[in-house]
């Protein structure tokens, strides 16, 4: 076995936005071994954004059967499988071959902005939002399923007579993991589905309503069931035979594996976009500043635990592109010492609006600027901008959620692959005027899936064993003098302004 301990060990599969990965965990929730693979970004047009969901599930194969090995031990260590999954990101396959009719349509593709806008004619953006918790948006699964049932040729006939099933990214992994065309089991779990603007938020059932509004079918719609309980069970592969117990979108995973259990505890996980969720226990609260309304998560037959969540679309996937389309940067990391190269952004605001704006504002006619520029300006203080921009994002976000909630944010707890630059974490700190900390694991989106995994078939027996492993690796506290911070904070709005309506 690995060198933390001699298990068993719970495994927990992320299914990513540019990544799949495996994480095995001890009891301690101490990482035993990882594997990890990335896919291919399909741009086919502006504003386009696919994945190819067979080389997803291959890869998913590989990082288990590698995060296995590395661990040095077999199926019969590992007492569960948990999934989390990027949320939202669309696939329809056929049931009786397992293949995908059309690469899955990532949360990141804009082709329903017209879409949405026509559900929306005369009702407004917030037609089903009592019902779901959130405007209708091309970020979310439900359109994405009418655009492929309109443009896929004889797909809609095909799905009427029951041959095909619609998942996002946790129901196809958990349907191959159970065996696929082979008795595999087509659910979801009540936080993936409150992200596909079908689900009633109170109900924890698919709306028959905005089904027949929307046009979809409910033949092609998993069951909805909790984030923890066993689902099913691995058929072959390395984990054969191993249960697998839950399921949570990315981000309401990072917020269980951060601990949130009690009302008005918030997390930021930094990734490809940044999600900042708040636990508001078990109502439902609306949100009047532009956030979302969603589900935290369901522990087996407990009630739910609401969420209130700050979406922003592109924070890392900001630094791949300096790194990939502009070449300014070999690496992602180099962002930060190319970044800390000047004193400040030269006058320069970055404002990522790539698939329009999310949160607060919620803008499908944004797109991406960079304003401020003058003949003075380097792509240090570029580098720097890409930097400010996830922050002040983040800020907008906590602003919005002191609005909604009434809650002041004493501090941040945050994670994700981008809380590893501390320029961006310090940055954060002076932005928020709020002390930012990362715990000792910063995986905690797997951490997440494990736990739930865990609870699920008793390996770990309740939230309170899970908060004695939280421990806080690092702290920033914010320096910037409050002048500069609503200095900027000004200019940066400023610059947010020049985005919209590029797009009619
Ligand atoms: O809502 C999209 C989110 O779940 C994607 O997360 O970490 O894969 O970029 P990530």
């Amino acid at each position: 076995t690995g060198t933390h301990g001699t298990g068993p060990f719970i495994a927990a599969i992320d299914q990513g936005t540019t990544s799949s990965r495996c994480i095995v965990f001890d009891k301690d929730g101490r990482i035993v071994s990882v594997d990890q693979k990335e896919h291919e970004q399909i741009f086919p047009k502006p504003g386009w954004v696919e994945h190819d969901a067979t080389e997803i599930w291959e890869n998913v194969q590989e990082v288990v059967a590698g995060a296995i090995v590395k661990a040095g031990i077999t199926s019969a260590d590992v007492k569960a499988i948990g999934i989390t999954n990027q949320r939202e990101t669309t696939l329809l396959w056929d049931k009786n071959t397992g293949e995908p009719v059309h690469n899955a349509l990532v949360w990141q593709d804009t082709r329903t902005d017209a879409l949405c806008k026509e559900l929306g004619r005369n009702v407004g953006q917030d037609r089903f939002r009592r019902e779901t918790g959130l405007p209708l948006a091309s970020y979310f699964a439900g359109p994405k399923v009418r655009w492929l049932l309109d443009n896929v040729e004889g797909l809609r006939e095909r799905a009427e007579r029951g041959d095909i099933l619609f998942g996002t990214m946790d129901s196809w992994v958990i349907w191959n993991l159970t065996g696929g065309t082979d008795g595999g089991v087509h659910v979801t779990d009540v936080t993936n589905a409150s992200r596909t603007l079908l689900m009633n938020l109170h109900r924890m059932e698919w709306d028959e309503k905005i089904l027949s509004s929307i046009g979809i079918p409910a033949e092609v719609l998993p069951e909805i069931r909790s984030s923890a309980e066993v689902y099913g069970h691995a058929k072959g592969g390395i984990l054969d035979g191993v249960p697998v117990a839950s399921a949570l979108g990315d981000q309401q995973a990072a917020l269980f594996g951060q601990t949130c259990f009690a009302e008005g505890e918030a997390k930021s996980t930094y990734g490809t976009g940044t999600f900042m969720l708040m636990n508001t226990g078990g109502t439902p609260v609306n949100s009047y500043n532009g956030l979302l309304t969603t589900v935290g998560y369901q522990i087996g037959d407990k009630p739910p635990v609401y969420a209130l969540e700050g979406s922003i679309a592109v924070t890392g996937s900001l630094v791949q592109w300096m790194r990939d389309q502009m070449g300014l940067i070999k690496s992602a990391a180099e962002i930060e010492t190319l970044a800390s190269s000047v004193e400040d952004n030269g006058g320069a605001y970055f404002v990522p609006a790539f698939s329009g704006l999310f949160a607060p504002y919620w803008r499908p006619d944004a797109r991406g600027v960079i304003t401020g520029l003058t003949r003075y300006v380097t792509k240090a203080h570029i580098a720097r901008a890409v930097l400010e921009a996830t922050a002040w994002q983040t800020r907008e976000i906590s602003d919005a959620m002191t609005k909604d909630s009434g809650v002041e944010l004493t501090a941040l707890k945050v994670d994700g692959g981008m809380t590893s630059n501390n320029l961006l974490m310090q940055t954060l700190a002076d932005f928020l005027d709020a002390p930012v900390v990362r715990p000792m694991v910063a995986e905690t989106t797997c951490l997440g899936a494990a736990y739930a995994a865990g609870l699920a078939v008793g390996f770990w027996p309740d939230t309170d064993a899970l908060r004695a492993n939280w421990r806080r690796a690092a702290e920033w506290t914010p320096r910037m003098d409050a002048d500069t911070r609503a200095r900027e904070y000004k200019s940066w709005l400023k610059a947010v302004e020049r985005t919209m309506g590029w797009v009619e």
